[in-house]
């Protein structure tokens, strides 16, 4: 049992989900969430539980050398579990560099850290959170297994493709104790708007176009958040290290009938009607991946893990969450968030 844990990332969408499950599952453990917040990374996410003992959180980059080296030090890691990164495809295509910076010199910057202070002890561990996109696209009805050959594709997945690559050559080369998933697509709570799902809840909520890029026939595998988040627990404190696991929903949806069922899902809780005449087919994304799609028999098998909510039931509790947490959408929209969280923060 790892005693002090960094969390990088914890912040943002699927590590504020984890730092909760770790810091409520493991009161007896440390720790320390580490995040940059920027405009995906967001204090309100963690409210409920920033007042328990055994939580930390450190404004700062992965990228800062000095401020890992602190923290190593003050906090006594012992485990790494890394979520910290740019994550949006769109983003990447017109601002890469940023993508390089956070993904690649950020996570080798951390591995950097972990190598100093953990001096070859076998009992810690990097866990590195990477994304199925990594593998490139796939033509159905072939699926990503752990032994797929890299093609990333888009300069996110070649970004995170790269840190996975470091990842394992920090293995290879200094013995350092790691461990790398790859996941397909998450949804739920707490996701910033620019993703599909949120982003076509909060337009049907406001009767804005929803921009469906190409026909909408690209194959996303969906996996609710806290589905994810299960399974981070388990592989950081079950999984065996050195290995790479796939974690996905078995749960491929066309993009458009995807936006068709959110649609339905929306009026059904708003009480409105026709959510769909809201559909706009717009110019397609560079480079756009047809299809991604996960085989999950490895983490299923050995860590008995399997997906616990249908896509239909986590789209019913993801659009309710973001009807009734207009507040939060307002605030992650409206470009006074940062603002808003120096206020927040200032008065910690
Ligand atoms: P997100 O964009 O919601 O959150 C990223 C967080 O990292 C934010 O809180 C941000 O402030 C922080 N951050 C960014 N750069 C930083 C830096 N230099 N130093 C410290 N903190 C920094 O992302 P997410 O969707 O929660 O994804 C988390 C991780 O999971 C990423 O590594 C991503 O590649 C991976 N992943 C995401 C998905 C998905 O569907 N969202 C699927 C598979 C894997
Ligand atoms: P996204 O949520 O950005 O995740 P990713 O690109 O990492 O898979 O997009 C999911 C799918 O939805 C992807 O095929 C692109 C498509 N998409 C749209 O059609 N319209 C949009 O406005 C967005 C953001 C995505």
């Amino acid at each position: 049992m790892k005693r002090s844990i960094l969390i990088t990332g914890g912040a943002g969408f699927i590590g504020s989900h984890v730092v909760r499950r770790l810091v409520v599952n493991y009161p007896q453990c440390q720790i320390t969430n580490l995040d940059l917040l920027t405009y995906a990374g967001n204090l309100e996410n963690l409210k409920d539980i920033e007042h328990l003992d055994n939580y930390y959180f450190v404004k700062g980059d992965i990228g800062d050398e000095r401020l890992l080296s602190r923290l190593f030090k003050e906090y006594d890691i012992d485990g790494v579990v890394h979520l910290a990164a740019e994550s949006h495809v769109d983003r990447s295509i017109s601002d890469p560099l940023s993508f390089i910076k956070a993904n690649v010199l950020g996570t080798v910057t951390l591995l950097n850290a972990c190598l100093n202070h953990w001096r070859g002890s076998t009992e810690s561990l990097f866990y590195h959170i990477s994304t199925d996109e990594v593998y490139g696209s796939i033509v159905a009805p072939e699926l990503f297994t752990e032994t797929t050959a890299y093609d990333p594709q888009s300069p996110y997945s070649a970004s995170k493709a790269s840190s996975d690559h470091f990842v394992r050559a920090y293995r290879n080369t200094y013995n350092l104790p790691v461990i790398i998933s790859n996941c397909s697509n998450n949804y739920g709570p707490c996701q910033f708007p620019e993703k599909l799902i949120p982003l076509c809840i909060n337009n049907i909520r406001h009767r804005k176009p929803l921009p469906i890029y190409g026909q909408g026939e690209n194959i996303r595998d969906w996996l609710y958040v806290e589905d994810h988040a299960r399974a981070i627990d388990l592989i950081f404190h079950k999984g065996k290290e050195g290995e790479i696991y796939n974690i996905g929903g078995d749960n491929q949806w066309k993009n458009i009938d995807l936006v068709r069922l959110l649609c339905d899902i929306v009026d059904n809780q708003l009480g409105t009607t026709n959510s769909q005449e809201l559909i706009e087919f717009v110019k397609d994304r560079p480079g756009h991946d047809a299809r991604y799609a996960i085989d999950a028999s490895k983490i299923k098998s050995e860590l008995d893990w399997k997906p616990s909510v249908s896509l239909e039931q986590g789209l019913a509790k993801t659009v309710e969450w973001y009807l009734s947490n207009e507040e939060w959408l307002k605030h992650v929209t409206s470009g006074q968030y940062q603002e808003y969280y120096q206020e927040l923060y200032s008065k910690r």
